[in-house]
């Protein structure tokens, strides 16, 4: 909601529809707005936002009832609608439907697939579809989400290069937005990847400087050709280097922004326990006093463990997010000067 604020107006140009907190059960991370539509082209130019989706309702028990006639008519001209709407505000085309849903293959569903794509004059594809549209049911209706991009918005055009743990570019740009750096932040990345950290933040201040490193040269590669693609490769150095011992100087950093190996897909967690602590002192050691580390990380209770007690950190966000499969934990730490 930051950005949308900062970029959009609080009050006036949107509105947060309080009683609508759309999303999978128990989770509270996508909010209904109301968008009027001079805005629309803002809220896809947002960097912290997954996806957009347009929300169309209808107060009827089971989907079934989507599919007589006047229901029928009145859901192919609204989706017809959304995406006109849609491709004007984007430029982008769709070239299939897919429909996701609890039990997609149900006849049901099947002929809902079908009637929706007939609206829009395109073909179904489960798999490939682009023109993504959800049904779910609500406690008085059924719910269509429609997609209004052909990729979701956290598919950058700079990525050119992928990594095994690549960070989700949004969740990456919000990052940098939890920390609020000063403009022509002096920042670095260990564990760069792919880069996403590092570009994102670079692309959200154009005077930003940043220093990535990750131990393996592949990694190296591939953020730095990112890097070239997001055009910020003059601002965003990648080099091989260990988590271990930075290059950077005592108090030299206002940033520093990381996503550590969570243990799964990257590293392991036996070997976390000895590679957090390092990376939190030499962090400790790098950042200005009041300059910032932002990362976000899977190691809940080891973290937990090296946060316990006094410290050189005062905490400033602490919340947990979804990222795949996963619930990580997002935390903004401030650098304590030596004598707090
Ligand atoms: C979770 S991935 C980072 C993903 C990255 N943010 C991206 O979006 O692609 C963790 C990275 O840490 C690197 N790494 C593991 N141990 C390291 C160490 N001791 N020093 C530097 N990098 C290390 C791995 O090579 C891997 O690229």
């Amino acid at each position: 909601m930051r950005e949308l604020h900062a970029r959009l107006g609080a009050g006036s140009a949107l509105r947060r529809d309080p009683a609508r907190v759309l999303g999978r059960p128990g989770r509270e991370d996508a909010v209904a707005l109301r968008v009027p539509r001079p805005s629309l082209a803002a809220v896809h130019e947002l960097r912290t936002v997954v996806a957009v989706q347009r929300v169309l309702r209808y107060p009827v028990p089971r989907p079934k009832a989507l599919l007589g006639d006047a229901l029928r008519r009145q859901l192919a001209g609204d989706l017809a609608a959304a995406v006109a709407d849609a491709t004007a505000v984007t430029g982008a085309g769709f070239t299939a439907l897919r429909l996701e849903a609890a039990g997609r293959d149900s006849d049901v569903m099947r002929r809902l697939a079908a009637a929706l794509a007939e609206g829009v004059g395109l073909p179904v594809d489960d798999d490939d579809g682009d023109l993504v549209v959800r049904a779910r049911p609500e406690a008085d209706g059924w719910v269509l989400l429609v997609r209004t991009t052909p990729r979701p918005l956290a598919t950058r055009p700079w990525r050119v290069c992928d990594r095994p743990g690549g960070l989700n570019a949004s969740l990456a740009a919000a990052l940098g937005w939890l920390a609020s750096p000063p403009a022509g932040v002096r920042a670095a990345n260990p564990f760069a990847g792919s880069g996403t950290l590092a570009i994102e933040l670079a692309l959200a201040d154009r005077r930003a400087r940043v220093a990535g490193f990750d131990l393996d040269p592949e990694a190296v590669a591939c953020a730095r050709r990112n890097a070239a693609a997001a055009g910020v490769a003059d601002r965003v150095e990648v080099e091989v280097g260990d988590a271990v011992g930075w290059r950077q100087g005592d108090a030299s950093l206002d940033l520093v922004l990381a996503d550590p190996p969570w243990g799964d897909a990257v590293g392991s967690r036996r070997g976390n326990r000895a590679l957090y602590p390092t990376f939190l002192a030499e962090a400790a050691r790098c950042l200005r006093p009041g300059g910032r580390l932002a990362w976000v990380t899977h190691e809940i209770e080891l973290t937990r463990g090296l946060l316990a007690g006094p410290g050189p950190w005062r905490v400033v966000h602490d919340r947990r997010v979804w990222h795949g499969g996963h619930h990580p934990w997002v935390l903004v730490l401030e650098r304590r000067a030596p004598r707090d």
